[in-house]
């Protein structure tokens, strides 16, 4: 949700903020702007993308080796020119970009107002740095001070770099809420939402936390404190990302590429987990907390959006082989309900970019309640990944395109391996069914492969239904959540209204929705209740809605009630969401391409929701 970047070094800064901005262009995408440094604060911003902002700056003065940029997902104001970041303080000597909301923006912004203070955008933004420079002026402090007094007022999230005038040889970052990281590079300091931009200069960073700030000089100090000016000493990571993971690699799309990429990253995710020959499952990260989860009364999922999905998934995967009943709970919900919580209760929290900020607020309410929080996070060193107790790393690699595709397979492959790791120390899974399905999950790389490989008939599909207006997603058990994310899949790439529901609840509503203009795509590989799902499709038949069916391979019933079909490889049923998964995101990105939509960049969405 919005991206930042910063640049103090010797070398040229526009081209470094530039490519740092493509970098990050997915946390949000509708206008962006640069402040360069060279005498003179010049400041240029544009609606639109990187490349809008690009255009403009084409004919402009854009030397400086300090600067700082950023590209907006829109908050407060609309996306245009004006509410673009950077902001300029009243003196144009100052000038911010900022991530996150200033939830009292509009008392600040009053009082200000009072003391003669003229506004140019409707942003939070421009508030706060003409905050500080008013603590600068009427209390005569340096800027750091300013900084500081200014952020002990707000109320809210955020996570900013500040640029002066009078000041060329320093930048300042600070964050709260919203994250902040810091390169270390040779002679250089880069500053970024996320560690995208940096990767090309150094590996060599420190993650800010809330409420310090970093003060980036250009003789290569990096000084942090507080904001109650307590000093902190920068404690040094080494990023592990790969720079060639963050290119598209001959593919036409990002989620396209993440999509082919799952039989890696779902091996990836098992790594050093599975051994089948052995018999072993282990999870590294949450080995000192297993007691917790073998003991625990209650296993409470939170998450939001696709993580919520493979949450669900969870659910199914706990309670069938752990016997330990489990909520699901939207982390947006959670947080405002006051919700019981005992201390004996594990937290599982599950995020693909670990930065989502209804789930790292929920998780803080279940630990100040005791609970102990596991997290199942795809981004290394995030702050969901440092808020939580233990957990295990999804290892999917960067997730570029807005759209969750390999995330979700790979948080399902750590969820089952977590509850087949506590079930079987648990003793609730018979050594005959623990041995079929490691063994099993050893294949489903495997069978993911061979799933990609009905690619072209799935386009075939998605051309018959690129003008639907609306969709059904149906399944039951393991396949309710694959129908939810199916739906939600379609939904956001390709703005078809499309619903997903247990198959057996139809009857209570939606199928008032369906006619012959009704696609319907029902996941009914279920070995359980397959004469069940069998019905269901009788229903919408009967309707005269257009079956999209998933089946098992060599399925006979299916196939003779339904439109379109699509075998998928045979499995165990706990693991069939991976595979059904596979077809539904397919289904998803092509039909969004044939209407001629951003796939990767969808309206309105952000990769990394940093906000409430
Ligand atoms: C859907 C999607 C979102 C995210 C949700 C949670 O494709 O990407 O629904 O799943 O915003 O994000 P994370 O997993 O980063 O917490």
């Amino acid at each position: 949700m919005c991206g930042i970047v910063a640049y103090i070094g010797p070398k040229e800064a526009y081209p470094i903020l530039i490519k740092g901005l493509h970098r990050l262009e997915y946390r949000g995408y509708d206008s962006a702007g640069v402040a360069l440094l060279n005498g003179n604060l010049r400041l240029y911003k544009a609606q639109g993308k990187v490349s809008e902002l690009e255009n403009l700056v084409s004919d402009k003065d854009i030397s400086g080796n300090i600067g700082i940029a950023h590209t907006r997902w829109a908050t407060h104001g609309e996306p245009n020119d004006i509410n673009a970041h950077p902001h300029f303080s009243p003196s144009k000597k100052l000038a911010i970009i900022h991530n996150g909301i200033i939830e009292n923006y509009s008392t600040l912004k009053s009082e200000l107002i009072n003391r003669g203070y003229v506004f140019d955008s409707n942003t939070d933004t421009e508030v706060l740095i003409h905050l500080i420079e008013d603590i600068q002026i009427n209390e005569n402090v340096n800027l750091v001070e300013a900084v500081q007094i200014a952020l002990n007022q707000v109320i809210g999230a955020y996570a900013i770099v500040v640029i002066s005038q009078d000041y060329p040889d320093m930048l300042i970052a600070a964050k709260k809420g919203s994250p902040l990281v810091i390169g270390i590079g040779e002679g250089e300091f880069l500053v970024a939402s996320d560690a995208t931009p940096i990767i090309d200069y150094t590996k060599n960073v420190v993650y800010l936390d809330d409420e310090e700030i970093a003060i980036l000089n250009r003789n290569c100090e990096l000084k942090i404190k507080t904001i109650k000016n307590k000093d902190k000493t920068p404690y040094v990571h080494k990023l592990e990302m790969q720079l060639n993971t963050l290119e598209k690699g001959g593919f036409e799309h990002f989620m396209l590429k993440e999509i082919y990429e799952q039989p890696r990253s779902i091996k990836d995710s098992m790594r050093g987990r599975l051994n089948a020959q052995k018999g072993i499952v282990s999870l590294g990260g949450i080995i000192d907390y297993e007691m917790k989860l073998i003991n625990a009364k209650r296993i409470i999922i939170i998450a939001c959006g696709t993580s919520w999905h493979a949450g669900l998934v969870g659910e199914y995967l706990f309670e069938d082989l752990t016997r330990i009943p489990v909520e699901v709970e939207y982390a947006s919900e959670f947080r405002y309900r006051n919700p019981v919580i005992y201390e004996d209760d594990v937290v599982i929290a599950i995020s693909q970019s670990g930065e989502t900020a209804d789930t790292l607020a929920a998780i803080e309410l279940a630990k100040s309640k005791g609970a102990t929080i596991i997290g199942i996070c795809n981004v290394v060193g995030s702050s969901i990944a440092r808020a939580t107790h233990a957990g295990s790393y999804t290892h999917a690699g960067p997730e570029i395109g807005v759209a969750s595709t390999k995330a979700f397979t790979a948080q399902v492959t750590i969820l089952t391996l977590m509850a087949l790791s506590i079930g079987s120390k648990k003793g609730t899974i018979s050594t005959s069914k623990f041995y079929q399905l490691i063994n099993e999950i050893e294949n489903i790389p495997e069978k993911v492969e061979k799933t990609l490989k009905l690619s072209e008939k799935i386009k075939a599909i998605a051309y018959e239904f690129k003008d639907a207006r609306n969709f059904l997603y149906l399944g039951r058990g393991y396949n309710f959540p694959v129908a939810l994310e199916g739906a939600l899949k379609l939904k956001e790439i390709s703005y078809i209204h499309a619903e997903g529901y247990p198959a057996a609840e139809m009857k209570h509503g939606p199928i008032a929705l369906i006619d012959n203009e009704m696609p319907v795509v029902v996941v009914a590989t279920n070995k359980g209740t397959y004469e069940k799902v069998l019905s269901n499709i009788e229903e919408v038949r009967a309707r005269k809605g257009k079956i999209i069916a998933i089946v098992t391979e060599g399925d006979v019933e299916v196939k003779k009630l339904a439109d379109y079909v699509i075998e998928i490889p045979e499995t165990q049923e706990m693991l069939v969401p991976i595979l059904a998964t596979i077809p539904l995101q397919l289904l998803s990105y092509y039909i969004a391409v044939m209407r001629g939509c951003n796939v990767d960049m969808p309206r309105n969405l952000a990769k990394s929701v940093t906000v409430e």
